[in-house]
C-alpha cells in the first residue's frame, strides 16, 4: 500500500461518541415508523433496478472462472429514507431530523460555524457477516454531483486529494441500538487505511457516533449466530418488517414468504442522519451563489496538470468520462487500497 496517498483518506477529526443520542421518546418513535411504513427492500434494492444489473456492474470483483450467483453480493441489511434531501418525510420526527443537538455537535467536530441537515436514513438487520465491505461514503463537490457525475469519477477525485477546496464539508451523527450477544459494532479507520482500526461495541442502546464517512473507512461489524447470517431464499425483491405474530420481533420475506423470524434481541437498527457543514460566512456564499464551481473540463485540466507533474505520461483524452484506458490509469495512479488490518471475528458475549 501507498502509504503516503493512504493518508488522504482521513476524516477532519477523530470521530467523537456520543452517548443516549435519542431519548427514549424519540427512539420510541423513530422505530414506530419503522414499524409503520415497511415492509422495508434491502440496502442493494435501492441502488440496482434488478439483479442483473447489480451482477452486471458489480460481478468484475469476482476471481475468473467462478459463475457469479446473486447470493454473493446479497447481505440482509434493509433501508429506508427518513427525509427527502433535506425536508423530513415523517412530520411525527421532525424534532430528531431537525435537531439543534446534532447541528451543535457537526459543527463542533468541524469547527465550523454553519450547519443543515441533508439526508436521514435507517438500517435494519438481523444476523448478518456484514464486516468484509469496508467503504468510504460517496460524496459531492461544488458543482459536481450525482446527477450530472458518475460515482467511480467522484470517487477517484476524492482519491487524488486535488479537489479539497471544492468538496462537500460533510458530517453525519450515526446511532445504533443493538443489544445481541454477538458482534453488532461498528468498525472504523480514523488515521487511514494503512493504520489499525478501531471499534465501537456493542451492545449499544443510542450510542452514536459523529464521523465525516466520506473520508474514512468504515463497516458494520458481523452479527448475531454464524449460521443465521445469510437467511436461505434470500433475493433481490427481500422485504424486511415487523413479525405480525410476536412484539418487539421482526421478519424477512421473499415475494410473500417468511424466510426468517428474528427475534428482538437479535434486531439492529441504525439511526444515519447527515449534515452539510460550512466553516464560515464566506464558505456558505461560495455553495449557495456558485461562485466557485467545479466543471469537468476543470477536473481534467487538473487531473491531466497532475499526472504531468508525476511524470506520468498521458495522451490527452477526447472523452476522458469514457476512455476505459484513461480510467483505468486513475485508477493505478490514484487507486488507494482496502484497509490493510482487520479486527479478529466477534466472539459470543458472556450474560450478563
Ligand atoms: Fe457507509
Amino acid at each position: 500500500m501507498d502509504i503516503e496517498r493512504a493518508k488522504i483518506l482521513r476524516p477532519v477529526a477523530e470521530p467523537r461518541i456520543v452517548e443516549r443520542i435519542y431519548s427514549d421518546d424519540q427512539h420510541a418513535r423513530l422505530l414506530g415508523v419503522v414499524k409503520q411504513n415497511g415492509p422495508w427492500p434491502l440496502i442493494l434494492a435501492h441502488h440496482f433496478k434488478n439483479a442483473e444489473e447489480l451482477i452486471a456492474t458489480t460481478s468484475g470483483m469476482i476471481p475468473e472462472g467462478v459463475e457469479p450467483k446473486l447470493e454473493m453480493f446479497l447481505s440482509p441489511v434493509f433501508r429506508g429514507f427518513l427525509s427527502y434531501d433535506k425536508v423530513c418525510l415523517y412530520p411525527e420526527i421532525q424534532d430528531c431530523f431537525y435537531a439543534p443537538r446534532m447541528l451543535d455537535l457537526v459543527r463542533a467536530y468541524w469547527g465550523a460555524k454553519y450547519a443543515e441537515p441533508d439526508g436521514m436514513l435507517f438500517n435494519i438487520q438481523g444476523p448478518c457477516a456484514g464486516g468484509g465491505s469496508p467503504h468510504v461514503d460517496a460524496t459531492r463537490f461544488r458543482g459536481i454531483t450525482l446527477e450530472n457525475t458518475p460515482v467511480w469519477l467522484m470517487n477517484t477525485m476524492v482519491k487524488t486529494g486535488l479537489f479539497e477546496r471544492w468538496q462537500a464539508r460533510k458530517a453525519q451523527v450515526i446511532a445504533w441500538y443493538y443489544k445481541g450477544r454477538i458482534g453488532g459494532g461498528f468498525t472504523y479507520w480514523p488515521d487511514g487505511p494503512h493504520e489499525r482500526p478501531k471499534q465501537l461495541r456493542a451492545p449499544m442502546w443510542g450510542r452514536a457516533a459523529v464521523v465525516e464517512n466520506e473520508m474514512m473507512f468504515h463497516t458494520a461489524e458481523p452479527c448475531g449466530p454464524a449460521d443465521q447470517r445469510m437467511p436461505a431464499g434470500l433475493g433481490f425483491d427481500s422485504l424486511m418488517g415487523p413479525d405480525p405474530e410476536r412484539d418487539g420481533a421482526w421478519q424477512i420475506t421473499t415475494r410473500g414468504e417468511v424466510i426468517q423470524r428474528i427475534p428482538e434481541e437479535e434486531f439492529r437498527f441504525l439511526v444515519h442522519w447527515g449534515a452539510s457543514v460550512y466553516r464560515d460566512l464566506d464558505e456558505l456564499k461560495t455553495a449557495i451563489d456558485h461562485t466557485d464551481d467545479l466543471s469537468h473540463d476543470r477536473i481534467f485540466e487538473i487531473l491531466l496538470a497532475d499526472l504531468a507533474t508525476r511524470g506520468v505520461p498521458c495522451e490527452t483524452p477526447s472523452d476522458p468520462m469514457n476512455d476505459r484506458r484513461f480510467i483505468a490509469l486513475l485508477n493505478d495512479v490514484y487507486g488507494i487500497d482496502r484497509p490493510l488490518h482487520f479486527p479478529p471475528e466477534p466472539e459470543e458475549r458472556l450474560a450478563g
